[in-house]
């Protein structure tokens, strides 16, 4: 097969991290003979220092006539502590959302056996947890209406959603339900907001149409308790852009490091593949950082965007032997740590001998 990868390395450790993941997918085509091509374009801080945008028409092309886009990091922290600043490497992540019509982000939150030490859970809590979140990618209040009045002194940003868009990405969470164990917790703030109880509104409605389907409906708050409660109660949750953001953030540290959590965001054309963390600009440049949160986001490439399941699992099966033997990066042991590099070295020897 033939594969087209768009690579959008961004910023802070981005580009250390995609190199490892480049290795690792690079090692697996060439086991199965796939053809690969990557074709590089700026995005974020790195974007707006080279073409003052983040997230130029150039690369957009080069997403749109891509296959599928691997996608590092992006973020500065000289942008974060001036809220004057016109233009964000964040919007260049908004947009590119919006333009590629990625209305879905899919995080599976799966724990490793060799990490569960790591959680800041107790081990029967987290033992054998395994769900999965999608969060609504390309409406609600990070892209509706939002401005200043009064001088400045009155800030508004608009939550809107439209019952399509709440139909489409609740029909995903209902199709995921019925493939894993059939059921789906659909996360909401109803008893305030009206977006919420047109999303409740369309959830009982399309609920009808799977009826083996357990459907939950929970509040944000509750929800946001529950995941540390008893994380294992979850299958699918289903929620809305904001609320999904935050609980994801939540949900992937029950694993032992943010570290790990891949995404994949799906839609209208190229799905995007990115790990959940941010940028970690702290690290930039140190080799340090982990970088299987990115090779595994490359898994789950393969599995969603060329229907190769076999290739993703090669690589979770490497990532897994990494943690056994305890080849990893200083987020996860501190005394004996391992560079990024020598990680996504390892993973890929590791491919090349054992299949
Ligand atoms: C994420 C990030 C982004 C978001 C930021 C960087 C705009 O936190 O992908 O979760 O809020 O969606
Ligand atoms: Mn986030």
């Amino acid at each position: 097969m033939k594969l087209n990868i768009a690579v959008l390395a961004g910023d802070g450790i981005g580009p250390e991290i995609m190199q490892q993941a480049i290795k690792v997918v690079n090692v697996v085509c060439e086991k199965k003979g796939h053809e690969v091509k990557y074709t590089e374009a700026v995005t974020g801080a790195a974007a707006i220092d080279a073409v003052g945008d983040p997230y130029p028409d150039s690369t957009h092309k080069i997403c749109m006539e891509a296959d599928a886009v691997l996608f590092g990091a992006i973020g500065h922290p000289r942008f974060d502590n001036d809220p004057t600043a016109k233009v964000r490497p964040e919007q260049g992540l908004l947009r590119m959302r919006k333009q590629l019509g990625l209305y879905a982000n899919i995080r599976p939150v799966e724990t490793f056996p060799s990490l569960l030490h790591k959680s800041p859970l107790r081990k029967d809590l987290v033992e054998g947890a395994d769900f999965i979140c999608i969060r609504e990618l390309t409406g609600g209040i990070y892209f509706g209406d939002k401005g200043r009045s009064d001088n400045g002194n009155t800030a508004y940003d608009t939550c809107v959603y439209t019952r399509e868009e709440i139909e489409r990405i609740l029909k995903l969470g209902f199709e995921y339900a019925m493939k894993r164990n059939k059921k789906l917790t659909v996360v909401d703030k109803a008893n305030v907001l009206e977006t919420s109880r047109l999303w409740r509104q369309t959830a009982q409605e399309i609920a009808k149409q799977y009826p083996e389907v357990d459907t939950q409906y929970m509040f944000v708050d509750n929800a946001a308790m529950q995941l540390i409660q008893w994380p294992k109660n979850f299958d699918v949750m289903v929620t809305e852009n904001m609320f999904g953001d935050i609980l994801t953030d939540e949900a992937s540290v029950i694993t032992g490091s943010l570290g790990l959590l891949p995404s994949a965001s799906i839609g209208l054309h190229t799905s995007v593949f990115e790990p959940i963390h941010g940028s970690y600009p702290q690290a930039a440049g140190k080799d340090i950082a982990n970088p299987i949160a990115m090779v595994l986001s490359a898994a789950l490439m393969f599995e969603y965007a060329f229907n190769l399941k076999e290739e993703a699992e090669m690589i979770r099966k490497a990532v897994a032997a990494s943690l056994e033997q305890n080849y990893v990066t200083e987020d996860i042991d501190k005394t004996n740590p391992k560079k990024t590099s020598e990680v996504g070295s390892w993973l890929a020897d590791y491919i090349k001998k054992n299949f």
